[in-house]
């Protein structure tokens, strides 16, 4: 039994490797040999691995493929082949009995190259397999039944033109769906069908090539070539297949062609007033190359407008465009010739010459139009002096006709700019008269246009601007600056200034003023003062004398001759005043003549005003007073003479202090300064408790000159009033009353005799606290005069 068993492993193992053997081998079997060894095998058993198979059989019946033989099949029919797999019973059937396998249609490598099938030998009566299932493969041999297939149908493809022999272009590939590893069916050969003499194609790589030299690649001549390449299969053996391609060439352009001039002359015209850029017409020249190889520059070379006419190339069409460069004028010159060059503007050496360059000759007529006059000058410039007389020409102005006819002009002066018309232009020969009298001290300039046209077409004008300076005349005096008002102190000493004057003059001579100053005849004799020219245009007025009294006469006039130094000479009066005033030691201004002072001739409007406003204020004052005073009434300031006298101080004053503006208007009472001051000390308020005691009363009437003692009463009770906090405020009413020290003849005053019928006037210092002895300072004790 063990003995059997390793027999057998044995025999599996031998088959095995016999198999493998077999596989390994592969394609370098030939079919032959293979199909000898199956043969054998096949009498072995199950051992056919592969069947091979003519790819594309033609045949009407079965093709044959092999035959299936099982060990155990002993020719007594009891064995049934059984067949599965890929295509089993489609495309491969088996004979039952015999094992004979046929394909029952023709197969194509290409579609599927091998098939795998498994058979089996079962017992025909019981279905019982009679050994285990075998694997085989089908494979089908290769025919070169497939033609080479190019990757696109058309290739494009461009060269530069003028490349040299050899150049390469394009490659193009071919593919075989045949067997690469099996025979040549795949073996590809490239040649060019179409296309000789121009292109070539490697044959193993189709790679394609320029085939002629470059002065026969030329783009100008023939820019689109077809190619026709073929692959055969076979390596290029008879009986094999071929495939095509169309390759469409293009040769790209080079510079090799300069441009030329299409004509060798051209005429043109412009009209002579054509603005400089205006284009009087186009060269063109061509080009066989394209794109930016036919891109030309042109110059203008030569000729005798060189200068007056340019070229530049249009971009889009690349002609030249001739343009007017200088004004023209056909009365100067009728014609031009230019000779104008092109050139490529980038030219490739490789091909043409960079200097390579094509001339042509350009006439242009100029064509005459009707032109206006021109001036002879842009602008006139004249002057007249201001003294001339109406009807002097002043100058003239020249216009001549441009066209050939030389049309005569007229001319005009243009009103807008004479609106006055002072000026005149002779219509035919352009001379400006003077049509009004002149004042430079008005209007030093005058500037007109005078406009010139033709006259048998006065559409055809032109103007120019003429600037008439007025040239100053000496008609104009000079006069004192200002008008001096000054002023000399009575104790003034001989020969000391008292003030400088200078002169004006509307006249502007050239060299500039130059003013004499000198007493007036009037004010030489017995003169009180002398006039000393400076010497640049100013002088002093000097004192002659000493000795003026305010008195004897309060003011003086001096007149002092200003001329001025061109001719005519011309010379005017001035007057001064002088006010006679008494200075202190340092000769400051201490009071001039009341006459002097209220001489209002000197005033100006706005200084009445000033004065006419300050007494309507003043006015105002005193209406608001008597306003204030009515409302009072029932309390009078003053209950009586008797108490006047009585009551030294009588304080009435009920208002509410500042607060109260009922009562009376304080605005117009206040005085800043004692605002001031008082408002540091207090507050107006009403006092609570009864002011100082009065003041002793003495009753005297003041008769002599010698009053210290009435000083010093108003003095003392100013004090008290200015320093007391419970004093009133300093807008109340206070009366003092003093009778003096007393006399020889007891007392005078009519208040001791009582007779209150008698007129009696008191006039006391009556006076708002501080303010009393402001005036008391201001006039001596001896100026105030005490009535007894
Ligand atoms: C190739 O060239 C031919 C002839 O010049 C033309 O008719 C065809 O359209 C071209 N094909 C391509 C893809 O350019
Ligand atoms: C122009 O004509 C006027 C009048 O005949 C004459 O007074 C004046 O001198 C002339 N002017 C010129 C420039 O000839
Ligand atoms: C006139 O022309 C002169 C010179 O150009 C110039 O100085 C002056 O200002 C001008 N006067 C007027 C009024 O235009
Ligand atoms: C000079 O002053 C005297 C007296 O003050 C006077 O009489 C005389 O007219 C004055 N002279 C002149 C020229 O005014």
């Amino acid at each position: 039994m063990r003995t059997y068993m390793t027999a057998f492993l044995l025999w599996a193992w031998a088959a095995h490797c016999a198999d493998a053997m077999t596989l390994l081998r592969g394609k370098e079997v030939s079919r032959r040999e293979r199909n000898l060894e199956t043969l054998k095998r096949s009498k072995r058993g199950w051992m056919w691995k592969q069947f091979f198979l003519q790819e594309e059989y033609t045949g009407t019946d079965y093709q044959y493929i092999g035959k299936l033989h099982s060990d155990m099949d002993r020719g007594d029919g009891a064995v049934m082949y059984v067949l599965t797999g890929e295509g089993a019973g489609t495309v491969f059937v088996i004979d039952a009995n015999s094992g004979d396998l046929h394909a029952t249609r023709s197969l194509d490598r290409e579609e599927k190259p091998s098939y795998t099938l498994r058979a089996q030998a079962v017992n025909k009566k019981n279905g019982q397999p009679l050994e285990p299932e075998t694997e085989f493969i089908v494979k089908l041999h290769d025919i070169n039944d497939n033609e080479p297939k190019f990757e696109k149908e058309v290739y494009t493809a461009s060269v530069p033109e003028r490349s040299h022999i050899g150049t390469s272009v394009i490659q193009v590939t071919a593919h075989d769906a045949d067997d690469e590893m099996f025979g040549l069916s795949a073996k590809l050969v490239y040649s060019i069908s179409q296309g000789h003499p121009y292109f070539s194609v490697e044959s193993n790589t189709g790679i394609i090539r320029t085939a002629l030299g470059p002065s026969d690649m030329d783009r100008e001549q023939r820019e689109h070539y077809q190619v026709v390449i073929e692959a055969k299969d076979m390596a290029g053996q008879r009986g094999g297949l071929t495939g095509s391609t169309i390759v469409n060439i293009t040769l790209t352009d080079v510079n090799d062609n300069p441009p030329q001039f299409a004509q060798s002359v051209y005429q043109f015209s412009v009209p002579e007033l054509s603005e400089p850029g205006t284009e009087v017409g186009q060269v063109r020249a061509l080009d066989a190359d394209i794109g930016p190889n036919a891109e030309m520059d042109y110059t203008v070379v030569g000729g005798d407008g060189l200068d007056v006419f340019s070229v530049t190339a249009d971009k889009t069409t690349q002609n030249g465009i001739l343009s007017v460069r200088k004004p023209l004028d056909y009365e100067k010159k009728k014609s031009y010739t230019l000779q104008v060059q092109v050139r490529n503007t980038h030219p490739d050496p490789r091909f043409v010459s960079v200097d390579a360059k094509d001339l042509t000759t350009v006439r242009i007529n100029v064509e005459d139009v009707d032109e206006p006059p021109r001036f002879e000058r842009p602008s006139y410039v004249m002057e007249v002096k201001e003294d001339a007389a109406v009807g002097t020409a002043i100058g003239s102005v020249s216009a001549v006709d441009q066209d050939a006819r030389r049309n005569p002009v007229k001319y005009t002066i243009d009103r807008h700019t004479d609106v006055d018309r002072i000026f005149n232009v002779h219509a035919g020969n352009g001379s400006i008269f003077l049509q009004k009298p002149l004042d430079r001290e008005d209007l030093a300039w005058h500037n007109i246009s005078v406009i010139a046209a033709e006259f048998n077409n006065p559409q055809q004008t032109s103007r120019v601007p003429v600037y008439i300076r007025v040239l100053d005349v000496n008609d104009n005096p000079p006069a004192l600056a200002s008008f001096y008002e000054t002023f000399v102190c009575e104790n003034a000493k001989s020969g000391q200034k008292i003030q400088t004057i200078t002169a004006v003059d509307q006249d502007e001579p050239s060299g500039g003023h130059r003013f004499f100053f000198m007493l007036a005849p009037e004010s030489s004799v017995k003169a009180n003062f002398s006039v000393r020219d400076n010497g640049d245009n100013t002088a002093g007025i000097y004192t002659r004398r000493t000795g003026f009294r305010r008195a004897q006469k309060s003011t003086h006039l001096v007149a002092v001759v200003i001329s001025d130094s061109d001719s005519p000479m011309m010379s005017s009066t001035g007057t001064l005043t002088v006010r006679v005033c008494t200075c202190d030691r340092d000769g400051n201004m201490e009071m001039c003549s009341a006459e002097a002072l209220s001489g209002t001739a000197g005033l100006s409007t706005g200084a009445l005003v000033a004065i006419l406003l300050c007494v309507l204020i003043l006015l105002l004052i005193v209406v608001l007073f008597a306003a204030l005073k009515r409302q009072k009434k029932k309390e009078p300031l003053i209950i009586s003479k008797e108490d006047v006298r009585d009551n030294v101080v009588s304080y009435n004053d009920e208002g509410g202090g500042e607060e109260d503006t009922q009562a009376f208007d304080i605005g117009a009472l206040r005085h800043p300064e004692v605002m001031e001051e008082s408002s540091k000390l207090r507050r107006d308020v009403v006092p609570s408790d009864p002011p100082y005691p009065p003041p002793p009363l003495r009753r005297t009437a003041v008769t002599s000159r010698d009053n210290s003692d009435v000083r010093n009463f108003i003095t003392q009770r100013v004090q008290e009033h200015d320093s007391s906090p419970v004093a009133p405020p300093y807008d109340s009413l206070a009366t003092y009353a003093y009778e003096g020290e007393g006399s020889v003849a007891e007392s005078l005053s009519s208040l001791g005799s009582g007779s209150s019928e008698s007129p009696h006037d008191y006039s006391y210092l009556n006076e708002w606290g501080p303010r009393f002895r402001k005036l008391a300072d201001m006039y001596g004790a001896d100026e105030i005069e005490w009535d007894s």
